[in-house]
């Protein structure tokens, strides 16, 4: 029988707070029915004989939380560079998802992205497909496999798309959206679906009415993307002449967060005061995409300012506006661009702490699923082993330097085990 009770042996980090991350050279972590009991420097009298992963000096992390990428979008991921947001998504972006159409097509691609996101440092994550029913239902199919705890969206777009890639109306897009939901919303253990118009530019007003029906009925959550570019946001204001910023777009439609509607809204780089004060309101979740807005020249979030504010913020991938698949590799962008953000654009805003870049990886995209992403009591054991021994260097570190050389350095090589929600991924 599988126990229910272990330890993992190592050094462990992890955060308690936005500015504390806390380390212990060698400790254990327990778990007990999915769910974290502590971090001990000895193993407590009552656990004694329950089964121990003895890593050794490997390090051993909360699991990261990917806030928002594309899996149609891996297979050009780190290629067509060169554009800016809405020539990038008419160029190249919306041609590829049109492929998922093509079921045989969308196996091999999505295969592959379900297989690299397992070996990631990714342990859960919120991920659009494209606008196709049953391409993105083999993707949950494939994901729930992984053994990741994903909310996955089936796309809506029924307006500024292209021939190939767009619904046909409102009403089949509904059509097609309470189907999927039907087919889903209890088929998984680990998988759930996730209402996800792709951009105000991208939904007719009928169909945000529809979603916003839907969300009610289903009690769905959603996710979005707000204020990422400037032509972008332009366009929505000539789209939307009755709302004063962007974020009313969604929330005229009641699609922007609040108590029953959880909310994801990605990049929010130029949010104004008014989007900003409305998204601490309702609680909507901020998914801080630093290498997509780098790599698409959208600009720097004030990433600080939203901690600061103590709105809710997580980072994304953003795959393929990022090129990599790494959270690891997010948190260090998240820190270099808003060091760039300080010296450039706003001195009042420090940059970004490991800690708190850290932070936001773990426990702040981690609260979009409930008690997750740190070691304290009870929180969703989500866990990740890594050595750095590849890694040579010529002096002792202390777990914390370490933590550090690893963002900075590592590659999936070097993630030797995971485990989500006390189950072990490998
Ligand atoms: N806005 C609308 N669609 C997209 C997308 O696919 N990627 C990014 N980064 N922004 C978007
Ligand atoms: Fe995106």
């Amino acid at each position: 029988m599988k126990p229910t009770t272990f330890a993992i042996r190592g050094a462990v980090c992890f955060s308690t707070a936005p500015e504390k991350l806390t380390c212990f050279e060698n400790a254990f972590v327990i778990c007990q029915n999915g769910r974290t009991v502590g971090v001990f420097p000895q193993l407590p009298a009552q656990f004694d004989g329950i089964p121990v992963r003895d890593v050794g000096e490997q390090l051993v992390i909360p699991g990261m939380n990917d806030l928002h990428l594309h899996a149609p979008q891996y297979a050009f991921h780190g290629m067509y560079m060169d554009l800016e947001l809405l020539e990038w998504l008419n160029q190249v972006t919306f041609p590829e998802e049109a492929r998922y159409r093509d079921l045989s097509y969308a196996r091999k691609a999505y295969s592959i992205f379900a297989e690299d996101l397992q070996k990631s440092a990714t342990t859960r994550a919120c991920i659009f497909a494209t606008l196709h029913v049953e391409a993105t239902e083999l993707l949950m199919d494939l994901m729930e496999n992984t053994g990741l705890r994903t909310y996955i969206g089936k796309v809506n777009m029924d307006r500024n798309g292209t021939a190939e890639l767009q619904e046909e109306s409102a009403a089949v897009s509904t059509k097609d959206t309470i189907r999927w939901i039907n087919d889903t919303a209890e088929k998984y253990e680990n998988v759930k679906p996730i209402l996800t118009p792709r951009f105000t530019p991208s939904c007719t007003d009928a169909l945000m009415h529809a979603l916003a029906e839907l969300q009610k009925t289903y009690g769905l959550p959603v996710q979005s993307h707000l204020s990422e570019n400037q032509s972008e946001i332009a366009w929505v204001h000539e789209l939307c002449p009755n709302t004063s910023f962007y974020g009313e777009a969604y929330d005229q439609f009641g699609l922007f967060g609040g108590i029953n509607c959880p909310t994801i809204m990605a990049h929010c780089v130029y949010s104004s005061d008014a989007e900003i004060s409305l998204m601490k309101k309702r609680g909507v979740f901020i998914a801080h995409c630093p290498q997509s807005n780098t790599n698409l020249s959208s600009g720097i979030a004030p990433a600080r300012r939203y901690l600061d504010e103590g709105l809710r913020i997580g980072l994304g991938t953003d795959i393929a506006g990022g090129h990599s698949l790494s959270m690891l590799r997010a948190i260090a962008d998240a820190i270099q661009v808003s060091k760039l953000r300080w010296r450039l654009v706003d001195d009042s805003l420090k940059p970004l702490s490991l800690e708190e870049a850290f932070y936001m990886a773990t426990m702040g995209g981690g609260a979009f699923f409930g008690n997750v992403g740190t070691f304290m009591e009870n929180y969703e054991f989500d866990a990740l082993i890594l050595d750095d021994s590849i890694l040579r260097h010529p002096q002792p570190l202390t777990a914390r330097e370490r933590l550090e050389r690893l963002i900075y350095l590592s590659d999936d090589r070097c993630i030797t085990g995971k485990y989500v929600s006390g189950n072990k991924i490998f």
